[in-house]
């Protein structure tokens, strides 16, 4: 038996409240927060053009950062509110991210599953179980090629 879709409820709650009371983004302050944005500028970071899937996405501002920095993103959340301004903020921006409402813990992401980059800013540590957690990093290794998924 399926179990209820719990992190759906409680964050589309968050953001509803967020819009309802006339906030543009639920927190932007936490869009490019300094290590990531560091990341990005090191011998790390991937080439533009590469694939990267930005986890729990929220309204998106750091996932459309990434495709103005030439990367193809997918943006996930399981949040619809979110995933709706997120798309109507990157349509402002005219900025292409794939958008998808999806619960990370419980969906299977649709193929192609080749990301080259697993980005979560403040994701993970907001699931509650081990179980779910491990779920969530199941979809990420399952996402990612062997090299970087074992590095
Ligand atoms: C603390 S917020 C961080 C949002 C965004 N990464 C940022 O930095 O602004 C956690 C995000 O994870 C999303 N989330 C929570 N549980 C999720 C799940 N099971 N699957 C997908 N997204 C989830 C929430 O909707 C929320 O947008």
């Amino acid at each position: 038996m399926s179990q209820p879709p719990v992190y759906q409820q409680e964050w589309d709650q968050i953001y509803r409240q967020a819009y309802a009371q006339g906030r543009r983004h639920w927190r932007p302050e936490m869009a490019t927060p300094p290590v990531f944005a560091e990341f990005l500028t090191s011998h790390d970071a991937p080439p533009a053009g590469s694939r990267i899937l930005e986890a729990g996405c929220g309204d998106g501002l750091n996932a459309i950062h990434l495709a103005q920095r030439g990367y193809v993103v997918t943006g996930v959340d399981v949040s619809q509110a979110a995933i709706d301004r997120a798309r109507e903020v990157a349509t402002e921006h005219r900025c292409h991210v794939d958008f998808l409402c999806l619960d990370l813990v419980r969906d299977e992401l649709p193929p192609p599953r080749d990301y080259d980059l697993w980005v979560d800013i403040k994701t993970l540590h907001v699931l509650w179980e081990d179980a779910d957690r491990a779920a969530y990093l199941r979809r990420a290794v399952e996402s990612l090629p062997p090299a970087a998924s074992s590095s």
